[in-house]
């Protein structure tokens, strides 16, 4: 049956079909055998026994009905305790608004902040996400640029040449989703004072901020004199806790803004997954030895990793956090898309080309370490075969 009507009725916002690089590459590796998956941003391990078990333990109490929009009190209560014991943060329960991952928190803050017409600013290369949000909303997208030079840290130099008198907000996220950079706490002092300085709002992505590899040091923006009052604080579970498919987030911001968006979050799609939210309950509240041994494993994959890239004559900016090695493919003489595909094709890796985070430069690629080591050795062995061709 033609679907021409439909078609014919799609509104403005939807601009393009979905040609992207990723639904390609996923295409050719599903026809396949034994593709070694570096690619997406899905940790190998399954959540923490204790937190499944209380997701049953919620549905056999009948714990399954509608909860507040903006969460279960006792999880709001919770999560304002850990931000507070972990980052310093300082927020009270009602000032959390529970949602279906960082994602929902994403789009629901862009929804609460940007008319159309506002810029907002977004630490790149990137997780695209942002875009969409900005656009969704009639706003603009402005690419904030990190180099390898740096590390892929935001530098406030770059993000003072992009401010306009549109500019409402910028997002600063850290450690970063491509790059692993972590934006050291000298340097997110001094884009405190600039988001102050241009009375900007700031989007503190944190989703990783659990995930900080030794040497680096993770510092909360909201946290700075003068920013808890404009900033937004995101973060969840699905990377600490290997929980990516439970969809459990939040943001934190001042009582006086989230309660203006409790009404918003309620149409989004009420609240966040009921049994869901019990088991993240459980996440923050139960032992935490397993968040603390996956680091440890995903520590050992990064130093593998970055040891063996150099040997293959790899650069890379210095991954302080996350689990992502942005990687500089140029030396091969292939652009990094089709590196990925060729990669693919004939080595039977998939990892994902800097196009897919924003980064037209097509020299990098993200290399996600999500796969036991040995898994990830053989993954190095065959870029090397790929390498020699
Ligand atoms: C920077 C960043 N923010 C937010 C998200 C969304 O995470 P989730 O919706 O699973 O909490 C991701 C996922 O990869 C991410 O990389």
């Amino acid at each position: 049956m033609s679907g021409a009507p439909l078609l014919g009725a799609l509104a403005h916002r939807i601009v393009e079909e979905d040609l992207s690089l990723r639904t390609r590459m996923l295409e050719i590796a599903a026809g396949l055998d034994d593709v070694i998956a570096l690619g997406r941003g899905d940790p190998d391990f399954h959540t923490p026994p204790h937190i499944v078990a209380a997701a049953h333990r919620a549905l056999d109490e009948n714990q399954h009905h509608y909860t507040h929009p903006a969460g279960l009190p006792v999880l709001r209560g919770a999560i304002a305790s850990h931000l507070s014991d972990e980052f310093g943060l300082r927020y009270s329960a009602d000032e959390i608004i529970v949602t279906a991952g960082v994602q929902e928190s994403i789009v629901l803050t862009m929804l609460g902040l940007v008319n159309p017409g506002d810029e907002v600013l977004i630490t790149s290369p990137r997780f695209t996400t942002y875009d969409m949000a900005v656009s969704l909303c009639g706003g603009v997208p402005v690419p904030v640029p990190t180099y390898e030079e740096d590390d892929f840290a935001l530098m406030p130099a770059a993000i003072e040449a992009r401010i306009t008198p549109r500019t409402k907000a910028l997002v600063l996220v850290t450690p970063n989703n491509p790059t692993g950079a972590v934006t050291p706490p000298a340097v997110i002092r001094t884009i405190a004072d600039l988001v102050q300085r241009h009375n900007l709002v700031l989007v503190s992505d944190e989703i990783y901020a659990k995930l900080i590899y030794p040497g680096s040091e993770h510092l909360s923006a909201g946290t700075l004199p003068g920013m808890r009052e404009r900033t937004i604080t995101l973060n969840g579970f699905s990377k600490a806790y290997a929980m990516t498919g439970w969809r459990v987030g939040y943001l934190a911001a001042p009582h006086e803004f989230t309660q203006r968006l409790v009404e918003l979050r309620h149409t989004l799609s009420i609240n966040t997954n009921t049994p869901a939210q019990h088991a993240a309950l459980a996440a923050l509240t139960g032992p935490q030895e397993a968040v603390q041994a996956m680091l440890e494993e995903y520590a050992e994959r990064r130093s593998y990793l970055m040891r063996a890239l150099s040997e293959l004559g790899l650069s890379y900016g210095h991954p302080g956090g996350a689990f992502y090695i942005y990687t500089n493919v140029s030396s091969s003489g292939l652009a990094s898309p089709r590196f990925c595909e060729e990669l693919l094709r004939h080595g039977r890796v998939m990892i994902f080309p800097g196009r897919m985070f924003g980064d037209e430069s097509d020299r990098y690629v993200r290399i996600s370490y999500l796969q036991p080591l040995p898994r990830i050795e053989e993954a190095i062995e065959r870029m090397r075969r790929f390498l020699q061709r």
